[in-house]
């Protein structure tokens, strides 16, 4: 073997489709959660018999399939009929009723909503949702600041499924019980995938993703390992890209361990949701903060203007340090300092 045959050209790459990496990448196939996406489709099946469906609350850890089996429900739905309309919502990104019913307002293709207010929007989509039948995804719902939505969902759509998704369990048991007796909801629950499911979903993504054997064996074994210590398939697909542009980096053609360690020391041991998921307030604040750690909560808030109410702002903070967003440190008796998160600066 010459000096220079394991050493990548400039037009040459070792990702065939990069965008299978992506998190909201839908595969044709979803392993392992076949009995779950039978589940939801059962409780949305009534809809296409012009009947009223059942509602369901999904729950389960982060990066599970959840918000998978969700989309491809959704998706095989859509392509075996248009007499259902479905709906998918993230509600972390909208996280008010009026946000919610705009989103919906949008789907369903309602431009005149400018200068609208929430009850109008509602009564407007209901109008609209009634002339047939509806599903509607509802995905991390336990973000939602408020749950009166849900209150007219149950009260003014006819026949409809609505399908919530949440990593608390306990959301649904602290909800007002004028909601909970209205929406009586199966329970679906989604279980940590053990490690052959974890691999074999895992080597599937490497078949989309990347060039056939460009992947050393131990390299991917670290991959799979870490993946199944965590837990979580986001964090796999986040190693399994940057052990990828690792190798790119070096200009490796082959992804080896070192590629995949260094990817290891950037996920440590948190876990990444989506950006994407984080909705436009949070994305504000984390902004924000980029451009001033350091800062104390009052200090960040008043920068702001009174965009949110103190107690709101408050509340963001703590969801985005949950999500290791942010480095909060408490002050005694004094306004806490705020710090965008360490890790974060690494990626
Ligand atoms: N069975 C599977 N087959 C292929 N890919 C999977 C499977 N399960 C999960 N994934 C992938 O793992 C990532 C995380 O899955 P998903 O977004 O559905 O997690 P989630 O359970 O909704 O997590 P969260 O509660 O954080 O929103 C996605 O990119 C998804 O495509
Ligand atoms: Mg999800």
């Amino acid at each position: 073997m010459g000096l220079f045959d394991n050493i990548l050209h400039d037009n040459e790459s070792l990702f065939l489709d990069e965008i299978a990496l992506d998190y909201d990448y839908v595969p044709k196939q979803i392993p392992f959660r076949e009995n779950q996406q039978q589940f939801i489709a059962e409780c949305i099946a009534p809809l296409l018999q012009n009947k009223t469906g059942r509602n369901l609350f999904i729950q389960g850890a982060p990066g599970i399939g959840k918000t998978l089996a969700a989309l491809f429900v959704k998706r095989e739905l859509e392509e075996k009929t248009g007499d259902v309309k479905a709906i998918y919502i993230n509600c972390w990104k909208k996280d008010s009723s009026y946000k919610i019913l705009l989103e919906i307002c949008n789907q369903i293709g309602y431009k005149w909503t400018q200068n609208k207010r929430t009850d109008e929007l509602m009564d407007i989509a209901a109008k609209e949702l009634n002339k047939g039948t509806v599903v509607l995804f509802l995905d991390e719902i336990d973000k939602v600041r408020e749950v009166d939505i849900l209150y007219s969902f149950c009260e003014d759509l006819l026949k409809k499924s609505l399908i919530l998704i949440a990593n608390n369990k306990e959301w649904l048991t602290q909800l007002d019980d004028r909601v909970k007796s209205r929406l009586m909801p199966e329970l679906l629950e989604f279980n940590e995938y053990n490690a052959e499911e974890t691999a074999g979903i895992m080597k599937e993504r490497v078949k989309y993703a990347f060039v056939p054997n460009v992947w050393d064996q131990d390299a991917m074994q670290a991959v799979i390992n870490k993946t199944i210590q965590v837990g979580d398939i986001r964090s796999g697909l986040f190693l399994l890209r940057e052990s990828g542009n690792s190798a790119e980096a070096r200009a490796s053609r082959k992804i080896l361990i070192d590629h995949a360690h260094k990817a290891l020391t950037k996920l440590e041991s948190f876990k990444i949701k989506n950006s994407l998921d984080f909705g436009d307030d949070e994305q504000t604040i984390l902004d924000l903060i980029k451009q001033n750690s350091g800062k104390t909560v009052k200090e960040l808030h008043s920068m702001l203007e009174d965009k949110f109410s103190y107690r709101t702002f408050h509340r963001k903070i703590d969801e985005l340090k949950k999500n290791h967003m942010l480095d909060v440190i408490e002050v005694p008796g004094k306004s806490s300092i705020v710090n965008y998160s360490k890790k974060l600066t690494e990626f």
